[in-house]
């Protein structure tokens, strides 16, 4: 056996392998709505593909109203500006910095809550404390797919009269107690971007059942348009196109399949990875509906090389293994430079982002690459001591 490519050797794979290539459903279906949106000169404004993707949305989801944005992140600017939020809003820092930017994008203070070790989600113990005369809302997070701590998000919500958006980028699919995300809340905000397990190249989508608050972000998401030459309200250009509902529309149809390979990707993981010391696998509720998105490992102190260490490894052998959300938004500009004692107040937050890797999964990796990368891994864990050594005296 050849040693690790850290070390010299040649990598496991000659190109690099990604966390979370994007699915690709049936071309030719793809191609063809494409090719009737440039028949009907139709390529964007509210068309007939936008339509029919959100019909199929609300359907799936079970929402009475899904309004397709251009992507999750102008989605969640225009849903925190429907719910009208302002002052401050309590959310995660262990999550993409776009929940983060979207807050402060719209000068809206993101007040960072610690999360829970176990769920990586927001801790609902820790939000009371930290609400204010300037609170107007909690922006909770379904991380990995896992859903936030929604019932005591809801009563604290509504006994301090604060509105509840989610950020559902990553639980689209997903259910709560047999209830779909995408129905929590006054609404729930997904993505639909390229890597997401439902893609339409970029998009994204506000969710909800409040009649008003949904005419609000349709009006907003075309600059505030309610008719041809009549303004009602201030807006922005958050319109979906026509080829990205297109590609939204034909991801939908291998919706299944796409989940069956993530679910069968992760089952070969954790088939593979077990029993390996220091070494979690974040499991899923497998009694409610999953979109098996993410395979997320914990390195913890008693495995043989640190997180970091384990992605320098692994990286050299071209697998590309993600340490999301590394480093927390509360140590990105300008949360960084805004609030500089965060960290202290975070301890949870600073344990995950230092102990988290994203495996590579989704319709491009297959068995032989799992069953490769599971072994670089378990081998570089039993090598620690002596890659770790070698690391060093190289570096
Ligand atoms: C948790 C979370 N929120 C928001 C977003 C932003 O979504 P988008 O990339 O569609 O703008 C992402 C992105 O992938 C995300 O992971």
């Amino acid at each position: 056996m050849t040693d690790f490519a850290a070390l010299g050797g040649p990598p496991a794979f000659a190109e690099p392998v990604h966390v979370g290539r994007p699915n690709i459903g049936d071309r030719d279906r793809l191609m063809e709505r494409i090719g009737g949106a440039i028949d009907r000169r139709w390529l964007t404004n509210d068309g007939p593909l936008v339509r029919e993707f959100e019909a199929e949305l609300a359907a799936f989801v079970g929402a009475p109203h899904c309004i397709a944005i251009c992507n999750g992140t102008v989605a969640l600017e225009i849903a925190l500006r429907a719910a009208g939020l302002s002052g401050e809003v309590i959310v995660s820092p262990f999550t993409f910095v776009a929940t983060a930017h979207a807050l402060q994008w719209q000068e809206i203070t993101p007040v960072f809550c610690d999360v829970d070790r176990r769920t990586h989600n927001i801790d609902p113990a820790r939000v009371e404390e930290l609400i204010t005369p300037r609170t107007t809302g909690i922006l909770a997070v379904h991380l990995w797919g896992r859903p936030a701590p929604i019932a005591p998000l809801t009563e604290i919500a509504d006994r301090h009269g604060l509105a509840l958006l989610f950020d559902a980028a990553h639980a689209f699919g997903c259910s709560h107690r047999g209830r779909m995300i995408g129905t929590f809340g006054r609404a729930e905000v997904l993505s639909f971007h390229a890597t997401k397990v439902v893609n339409a190249f970029e998009g994204g989508a506000i969710a909800t059942a409040d009649d008003a608050f949904a005419a609000r972000a349709r009006l907003m998401r075309n600059h505030g348009f309610a008719d041809y030459d009549n303004v009602t309200h201030v807006g922005t250009n958050g319109k979906m196109s026509e080829v990205a509902a297109a590609m939204g529309l034909t991801s939908m149809e291998s919706r299944d399949d796409f989940i069956g390979v993530n679910r069968s990707n992760y089952e070969a993981y954790r088939a593979a990875l077990a029993g390996v010391e220091g070494l979690e696998l974040l499991p899923f509720d497998e009694t409610e509906r999953c979109n098996w998105q993410y395979v997320v490992i914990e390195v913890d102190e008693s495995a043989r090389l640190t997180r970091d260490e384990l992605q320098t490894v692994l990286w050299a052998e071209n697998v590309l293994a993600r340490r999301y959300f590394f480093p927390g938004c509360h140590r990105m500009e300008p949360y960084r430079s805004l609030f500089p004692d965060a960290a202290a107040r975070l301890p949870e937050t600073e344990r995950l982002a230092a102990r988290v890797l994203a495996l590579p999964t989704g319709t491009s990796v297959g068995a032989d690459e799992i069953a490769t990368v599971a072994d670089l891994i378990r081998r570089a864990l039993m090598d620690g001591p002596r890659l770790r050594r070698e690391l060093r005296a190289a570096s």
